[in-house]
């Protein structure tokens, strides 16, 4: 049975960071004077030019702008390995475990500080210079690290591309971001299987618009035959191998990009989120010390991938700030075994562990006895992220992995955050299970209805957050327009986060979900707008409409309404061929969990399709369907009742 309320523990008490005595000051002192407070944590990092201002931002309709630390200059990439040489040259940095569970192996800081010059020189030789904008579509090894950390070293702009994506998402993200160099590897491997990285980036590379790439710099991993174009490619161990394996760090203003990551919307394409130096590394690495309550001596171990945001904050930026000594884990939670988590925790002496709802429901999904064959004893802390943990996955999360012994931190933050709002400290916050608790120093989150009235005390509404945090993007590429009109129209003078919430008696947040056309599968951000243009690019594809339904382990599936162009008899065959086109076009994180053939779908009168039908319809929730009267063709309904599939 899930209790509602679980006390921090004594031990972990007695050794945390922060109390909640210490919380509830800091907070308080945080949003009251948020300039001398963000002046002190600024100092955590080493400056080359100390900052001199600290907060200078505008959340204002058609003025929004957001500085922090902004006549200071620092290097990312010295405050990540630098400035832990003197001490700490051979302490070991990234533990490297392999898809198979044969291959590990550790470095040391020193070793990656080697690394790292070594890459960032190859690609100053490869003409990359301060400001230009660098794709990386790697697997998760140690190289994806060493190609990032080489971009900040050299004041080059990363652009990490998810090792999942198909070569036309690759495009796109190229065309957009203007990339000269992309950086991959000959295949990633993944559960058992190897994913053909090389050739994804040869087919992207040959699309038409496709034009500012250079070079392409390729890494060896499986040693897998590619396709190699002398006039283009370049091996990583080519051009590294005579390069000095020191490389002075560029001097950046606070202000200058560290990286774009692009990441999906409401409408239109995905749009490129923009974060800066010397804020983002100051939020990623101070929310990382303090959430995850890390000592020296912690492992710690974030099994998330490099190509979302919490692979950026939470494995290359943060801990590597911080000095820790962390996991790098290549595979997934569920190969060669479901034990592999509690596997690798024993075998590393894990201490602290983040990861994902949507792995923890398919472990829990398997049983308990694959955790009866592994300790766990040395787990401290344990994390959660990208999608509302249900109570269930909490529960068996807390008992099954974490002994009952372990805080659950419930981190909400998005690609546009940089870093962790809300979410428990350790030895500070009483948890409940399914809640995100509250939030972290300086962020001043609030309820807004849908007029943009703020709400008060125990209520539902939508997230907003006040005023600007170090870590919050700051634009996104190339369009602040689209920046303003995202974030800050829908609600003036505030940062409207998409999501909903409810806060309850405690004050404490508990968020519900996206309430915009945003799907969130597996703790992947899909927007359906994106999915459907996938799917009317297909010839035998006239209309479609995409929205989310529950799904046990996903959290969310994708249910797509299609109606096929005249003439065209949809069948089985049909149906493969559409599945099989969206996960090329897009990427299989993108595949359609079902795909509703239909001859119309529920429109008003002028001609918009009607979605809050079309997800009560998906959720099995026909039943209470709302008012219809708007509908141009009311009988289109029946119809898709009729030929539900999800029952
Ligand atoms: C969206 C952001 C933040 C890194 C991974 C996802 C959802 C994220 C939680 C949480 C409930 C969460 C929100 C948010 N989300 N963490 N702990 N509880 N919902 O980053 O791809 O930018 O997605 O993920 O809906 O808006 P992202």
């Amino acid at each position: 049975m899930t209790k509602n309320l679980y006390p921090v523990p004594q031990a972990v008490k007695d050794r945390a960071l922060i109390s909640n005595e210490d919380y509830l000051a800091m907070y308080q002192e945080s949003v009251a004077n948020p300039d001398s407070f963000w002046a002190e944590h600024g100092k955590r990092l080493d400056w080359i030019k100390p900052f001199t201002q600290v907060k200078n931002t505008c959340f204002e309709p058609n003025k929004v702008s957001i500085k922090w630390f902004e006549d200071g200059l620092l290097n990312a990439s010295y405050n990540c390995i630098d400035r832990h040489l003197k001490d700490n040259a051979n302490k070991t940095a990234l533990i490297f475990e392999g898809d198979s569970p044969e291959v590990s192996y550790s470095v040391t800081y020193q070793q990656v500080h080697d690394n790292v010059a070594k890459i960032a020189n190859g690609l100053k030789k490869l003409g990359v210079e301060k400001g230009d904008r660098v794709a990386v579509y790697m697997p998760m090894t140690l190289d994806a690290i060493y190609a990032m950390q080489a971009c900040a070293r050299i004041g080059a702009v990363h652009s990490v591309i998810f090792g999942g994506f198909s070569p036309n998402a690759i495009a796109d993200r190229i065309v957009d971001s203007q990339a000269k160099v992309i950086i991959t590897a000959d295949e990633a491997r993944r559960g058992g299987r190897t994913v053909p990285l090389k050739a994804n980036v040869d087919e992207a590379l040959a699309r038409k618009d496709v034009t500012s790439i250079t070079h392409c710099l390729v890494f060896k991993n499986t040693q897998a035959d590619v396709d190699f174009d002398p006039a283009i490619d370049v091996w990583a161990h080519e051009l590294t191998a005579d390069l000095p394996a020191v490389c002075e760090p560029e001097a950046m203003n606070a202000e200058d990009p560290l990286f774009i990551l692009y990441t999906s919307g409401s409408t239109g394409k995905p749009k490129g989120v923009m974060h800066t130096t010397g804020g983002y590394l100051t939020y990623a690495s101070m929310t990382q010390e303090f959430i995850f309550d890390i000592h020296p001596d912690d492992i710690y171990w974030c099994a998330a991938d490099v190509g979302w945001i919490t692979g950026h904050s939470y494995i290359v930026y943060g801990p590597m700030a911080n000095g820790c000594t962390q996991v790098i884990f290549e595979g997934v939670p569920t190969y060669p075994s479901s034990s592999r988590i509690g596997d690798v925790v024993d075998k590393h002496q894990v201490t602290v562990l983040y990861t994902a709802p949507t792995a923890i429901r398919a472990l829990m999904a398997k049983g308990d006895e694959p955790y009866a064959t592994n300790k766990r004893d040395t787990l401290r802390v344990m994390g959660s992220v990208g999608e509302p943990i249900n109570p269930e996955a909490w529960n068996w999360y807390y008992e099954n992995i974490g002994n009952s012994q372990c805080p659950i931190v419930d981190t909400w933050w998005q690609t546009e955050t940089g870093g962790i709002m809300i979410t428990p400290l350790p030895g500070a916050t009483d948890l409940k299970p399914g809640s995100a608790t509250r939030p972290f120093f300086g962020v001043q989150p609030a309820l807004a209805d849908a007029d943009g009235n703020l709400l008060e005390g125990a209520i539902d509404g939508n997230l907003v957050i006040l005023d600007s945090w170090p870590g919050q993007a700051r634009t996104i590429y190339g369009d602040h327009e689209r920046f303003e009109q995202t974030y800050f129209s829908t609600y003036a003078n505030r940062y409207f986060t998409g999501d909903g919430a409810r806060r309850d008696e405690d004050g404490y947040f508990w968020i519900t979900g996206r309430v915009d056309d945003v799907l969130n599968v597996s703790g992947h951000r899909l927007g359906t707008a994106e999915i459907e243009s996938a799917l009317v690019a297909h010839e035998s594809i006239a209309e479609a409409a995409v929205v989310g339904y529950p799904h046990d382990i996903k959290g969310q599936g994708i249910y797509v309404y299609v109606t096929p162009v005249e003439g065209i008899e949809a069948d089985e065959e049909l149906t493969k061929a559409v599945r099989n086109w969206v996960r090329k076009e897009l990427s299989p994180i993108a595949t359609p969990d079902l795909i509703h053939w239909t001859t119309g779908l529920p429109k008003t009168r002028s001609g918009k399709i009607m979605r809050r039908i079309l997800r009560k319809i998906a959720a099995n929730e026909h039943q209470a369907l709302g008012d219809t009267s708007t509908l141009a063709d009311p009988s289109v309904v029946d119809d898709l009742i009729e030929n539900r599939l999800n029952r």
